[in-house]
């Protein structure tokens, strides 16, 4: 399985000043999108559905760590990990590499939306240890309509690092809506609201070893029941 090409990575936002658009060199890979018919749908304590397994997950992260490992052979990494959707990924994706690398953790969230949609983006870097002459990847569990990425590699680059790049589990691509897209992704997903694997429903679900669409029942209990 081939990863997609970057169409505009983090690190060209540092190196340029100059827009691109994100229409040009995608390579279609890991695309989830049918989500009812590729998949095998598995039950949950109501239906949730499962659209990626943990044995695909688990392939792909190795497929990640080796990709990273190639990637920052020689150069000072620092795996940076956005709390909390992404400490599933981040145990299971520095176990998946073999070069030296640090791992550090930031801190996003919005206010003001739904549990289902996002509002104002506000970034904690008090984690954040120096990173000056160090190769960030910033990893999150989800790029959805991508401010928190864009939001965070704004934060992370007032600490200097030699270079920013971007890695997620997920990218929901149709609802993408800012200039730029995740120099490494696990799986394009559809529109759908996703749980497990890190990803929660009002701080629920992280726990799951699969990635999956909770159903309404599924949302009930995780608002109390
Ligand atoms: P973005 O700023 O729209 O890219 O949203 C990013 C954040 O929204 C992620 O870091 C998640 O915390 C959250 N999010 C977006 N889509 C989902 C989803 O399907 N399930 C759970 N959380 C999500
Ligand atoms: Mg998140």
């Amino acid at each position: 399985m081939e990863w997609q090409l970057p169409i505009r990575m983090a690190s060209d936002r540092i190196r340029e000043s100059s827009p691109h658009t994100k229409s040009g060199t995608a390579n279609d890979c890991s695309s989830f999108t049918n989500n009812t018919g590729d998949f095998p749908c598995q039950e949950f304590n109501s239906s949730m559905r499962v659209l990626i397994t943990e044995e695909q997950i688990r392939q792909r992260v190795i497929e990640l760590g080796a990709r990273l490992s190639h990637e920052y052979q020689g150069r000072p990494l620092t795996i940076l990990g956005v709390l909390t959707g992404s400490v599933v990924l981040l145990a299971d994706l520095i176990r998946a590499t073999n070069v030296p690398l640090r791992v550090a953790l930031i801190s996003a969230s919005s206010y003001g939306g739904t549990r289902t949609s996002p509002g104002e983006l506000s970034v904690n870097s008090s984690l954040v240890p120096d990173l000056s002459g160090r190769h960030v990847v910033i990893l999150d569990d989800i790029f959805d309509t991508g401010k928190t990425m864009v939001g965070l590699l704004d934060a992370v680059q007032q600490f200097g690092p030699a270079s920013i790049k971007s890695a997620v589990l997920l990218w929901k691509t149709e609802r993408t809506c800012v200039d730029l897209v995740p120099d490494f992704f696990g799986f394009q997903i559809p529109d759908e609201f996703v749980v497990g694997y890190g990803l929660d429903y009002n701080d629920e679900f992280r726990h799951l070893p699969y990635v999956g669409i909770p159903d309404p029942d599924d949302l009930h209990m995780a608002n109390g029941g």
